[in-house]
């Protein structure tokens, strides 16, 4: 328990650490690396080296110790992170591994400013805060394991099929190699998956939305070969090149909080960008098989059509459900042929209010973070509620530079 000096402490001290945040968060994850270089197993070293997994993570810390006070406020958010805690497995033991680095990079940073006062009270703090993740992640395990088909933490899955969906994409069947049935999920959720690259010291994790329904043979993961910048993309590259039919490779049970209401017979609006189409397949199959009379718009804007997946597909889904209405928006069409039924450019408001046949829906999607943030500016302006709208970040949830809701 924290007490009421301590409480005082922290609110006021919460500033200081926030305007220091960069250096604390970069210190913290030195020392961190530096103590406990295990750690580099399950951290996405790509996320490190472009800064987004410091942001996210002390970042949190120092927001959770300003809501002390009313710490349900930040529930949602507990359990958003938990999530991804959980299917990464992190476990208890490694909070107080996480608090004394944290607390030796502030006092590092603050220098002779941190007195054992404003120390003592951020230690009590972060236990207070790690108290609540540790007890909601365990609940979480819990109900990974003991599901039916459930496991704890990773079990081997063999690759089924590797279908090619499109330049870039490929997908991945995966069945459990100890024949145990597939726990089922819910359309919009991921799993993590862990690789050992030959020449690498350290196991790299990712997640991987699943792209079909559940309750199906197999759980199908599509990845997109991350191949535009310098350096490539580790683990896509690897899963597109050197896994194949037949190989196994360990994965955790779904997990995530992006998912579809299939008790809501609202229209449904569903957007994918590039690759972001994957739990847009997963919810719309879904949709199709619980939701026969649902109005469904499915979108997806894609470069052009030799990197656009799914097409077919959708395409195939409109025999069993005849309200689905599949748009793609091509930023970067090879020819006119391809232009004959869709439409070139990018989502605007303007192609909004000229596609969305009812703002009343709602809305689900996932690409990359200024599409999103377009988006949900466009949404708003339109009449759109905060409510309706839900989102996945295809790596650490950023802050968006879009309106908040009226
Ligand atoms: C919830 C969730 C669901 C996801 N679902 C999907 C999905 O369905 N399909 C899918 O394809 N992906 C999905 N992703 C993304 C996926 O997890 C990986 O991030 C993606 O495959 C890239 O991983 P990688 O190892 O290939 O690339 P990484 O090696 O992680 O590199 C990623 C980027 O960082 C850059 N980078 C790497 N190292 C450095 C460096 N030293 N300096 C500067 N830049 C660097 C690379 O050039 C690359 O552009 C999802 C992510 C999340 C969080
Ligand atoms: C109270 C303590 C903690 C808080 C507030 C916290 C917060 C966060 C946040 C905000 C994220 C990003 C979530 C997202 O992807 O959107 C994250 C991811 C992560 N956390 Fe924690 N975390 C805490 C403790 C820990 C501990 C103890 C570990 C284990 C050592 C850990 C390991 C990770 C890992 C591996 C990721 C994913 C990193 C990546 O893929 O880039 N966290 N955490």
């Amino acid at each position: 328990m924290l007490t009421e000096q301590q409480k005082e402490i922290i609110k006021s001290t919460a500033p200081v650490l926030r305007e220091h945040g960069t250096k604390i968060t970069s210190r913290f994850y030195n020392l961190l690396f530096e103590n406990h270089p295990e750690l580099l197993n399950i951290f996405n070293q790509a996320n490190q080296k472009q800064g987004k997994q410091q942001q996210a993570l002390a970042n949190s810390i120092i927001a959770a110790a300003e809501h002390i006070e009313q710490l349900e406020e930040i529930m949602p958010v507990v359990e958003q992170i938990a999530h991804k805690h959980r299917s990464i497995g992190v476990t208890a033991d490694q909070y107080p591994i996480v608090g004394e680095n944290l607390l030796q990079a502030i006092a590092d940073v603050l220098g002779e400013n941190a007195t054992d006062d404003i120390l003592n009270a951020w230690k009590d703090a972060y236990e207070v805060i790690a108290n609540i993740f540790i007890e909601v992640e365990a609940n979480m395990y819990e109900q990974a394991e003991l599901q039916e088909g459930g496991w704890e933490g990773y079990k081997d899955f063999y690759v089924a099929q590797k279908v090619k969906e499109s330049d870039v994409i490929t997908s991945f069947y995966l069945r459990p190699v100890d024949q145990m049935p597939l726990p089922t999920f819910n359309p919009g959720q991921y799993i993590s998956l862990k690789v050992t690259i030959p020449g690498e010291t350290y196991t790299h994790v990712r997640q991987y939305s699943l792209s079909n329904k559940p309750n199906e043979e197999c759980y199908r993961i599509s990845i997109k070969r991350e191949a535009d910048y310098d350096p490539n993309g580790i683990v896509s590259n690897f899963m597109h090149e050197q896994v194949n039919e037949g190989d196994t490779i360990p994965i955790s049970a779904p997990a995530g909080d992006f998912t579809l209401d299939v008790t809501n017979a609202k229209p449904l609006v569903l957007i994918g960008a590039g690759v972001g189409v994957t739990p847009m397949m997963s919810m719309i199959h879904t949709v199709v098989k619980e939701q026969p009379n649902r109005p469904v718009t499915f979108i997806h804007a894609v470069r052009d059509e030799q990197v656009q997946a799914f097409k077919t597909e959708v395409e195939n889904l409109m025999t069993n459900h005849h309200h689905i209405n599949p748009l793609t928006v091509y930023s970067n069409p090879i020819n006119d042929q391809q232009l004959k039924h869709h439409e070139q450019g990018y989502i605007t408001k303007e192609w909004l209010e000229l596609n969305i046949r009812n703002f009343n829906s709602e809305f689900y999607f996932c690409g990359p973070t200024p599409f999103m943030e377009s988006l949900i500016q466009s949404l708003t302006e339109l009449g759109v509620t905060s409510d309706q709208v839900h989102y996945e970040f295809f790596g650490p949830k950023e802050p968006l530079n879009a309106p908040t809701y009226a």
